[in-house]
């Protein structure tokens, strides 16, 4: 097969990694993914019943991250399942999930989704994923990708101030009341916290199997410049086998714009996630 008939239509023999062709892959490696998906009708996949969750993803940008990190027929593993959007994706490509989440509400609510668009649940485990050697749904055969979205330190746990604060959005919205629940630890506890499950994780890899996650940064301090998304990197470099291939933006447009700081400082409008991602090479 010459050069160009992978770009074009066939793919390549030599490809392990997934199931595009030369010009799929040229498209999936754009560094930016700006998106807006539906919210109502059948794209919406439910939108209106997991939005009880705080921070629901998108199966559709799942699907797209999928594509690229496994075949069809690849084995997922979400331990931070949420309402399932990870999960949702598998069944949209053809690949076998597994969830593990603190909450049974957001498992229950996952099940009622499945219901909802007619689609065999994939396996939802409740418990904590500090422990996903102890669960026999994770452990029964290596996993090709973690695809997984963790807190984001304390970012939801706390009670939102200033313009969003005026705007009525002041409520904090904690993922659970748990102290399990990585969401309610401080910045540097969270960080050794996710390091270390992840580390535990990574033996449920299979070679050249690979890490996904996104995260978020915190707004800068005096203390520190919050950039989670350079400290999570930072950490789990040093974890054995694992190496860091670079990261894609989220753009979601969907993000409510506010005046923070107004007049008197810039103080940024997120609306982008950084998605980080690993390859463990043992
Ligand atoms: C950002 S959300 C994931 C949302 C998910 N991607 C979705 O589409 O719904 C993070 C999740 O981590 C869960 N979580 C936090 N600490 C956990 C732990 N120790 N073990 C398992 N799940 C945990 C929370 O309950 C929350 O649902």
């Amino acid at each position: 097969m010459s050069d160009d008939d992978s770009a074009d239509g066939a793919v390549d023999p030599r490809n392990r990694l997934n199931d595009m062709t030369g010009s799929e892959w040229t498209y999936a490696l754009r560094s930016v993914l700006s998106t807006r998906y539906p919210t109502r009708g059948p794209e919406a996949y439910a939108h209106q019943l997991r939005r009880m969750h705080p921070s629901p993803k998108p199966p559709q940008l799942m699907a797209e991250l999928l594509r690229f990190f496994t075949k069809a027929g690849g084995h997922v593993l979400d331990p931070f399942a949420g309402v399932g959007g990870t999960l949702i994706a598998c069944s949209l490509e053809g690949r076998s999930g597994v969830g593990v989440d603190l909450s049974p509400e957001y498992a229950a609510c996952y099940a009622e989704v499945c219901a909802a668009l007619d689609m065999a649940p994939q396996p939802y485990v409740v418990g904590d994923s500090r422990r996903l050697a102890t669960i026999p749904e994770v452990t029964a055969r290596p996993f090709d990708l973690i695809l997984t979205d963790p807190p984001y330190a304390q970012m939801l746990a706390k009670a939102k101030t200033g313009e969003r604060k005026k705007r009525g959005h002041a409520e904090a919205t904690p993922f659970t009341d748990s102290p399990d629940d990585l969401g309610n630890l401080g910045y540097w506890e969270f960080l050794a916290e996710l390091t270390e499950l992840l580390r535990d994780a990574l033996a449920l890899l299979r070679p050249r199997g690979h890490l996904v996650l996104f995260t978020k940064d915190l707004q800068p301090t005096a203390e520190h410049h919050n950039m989670l998304h350079a400290d999570i990197v930072a950490a789990l470099r040093e974890l054995p086998g694992l190496e860091y291939r670079g990261y894609r933006i989220w753009h979601d447009q969907s993000q409510n714009l506010y005046p923070f700081g107004y007049p008197f400082a810039f103080v940024s409008n997120q609306m982008h996630q950084f998605i980080l991602i690993f390859r463990y090479v043992p």
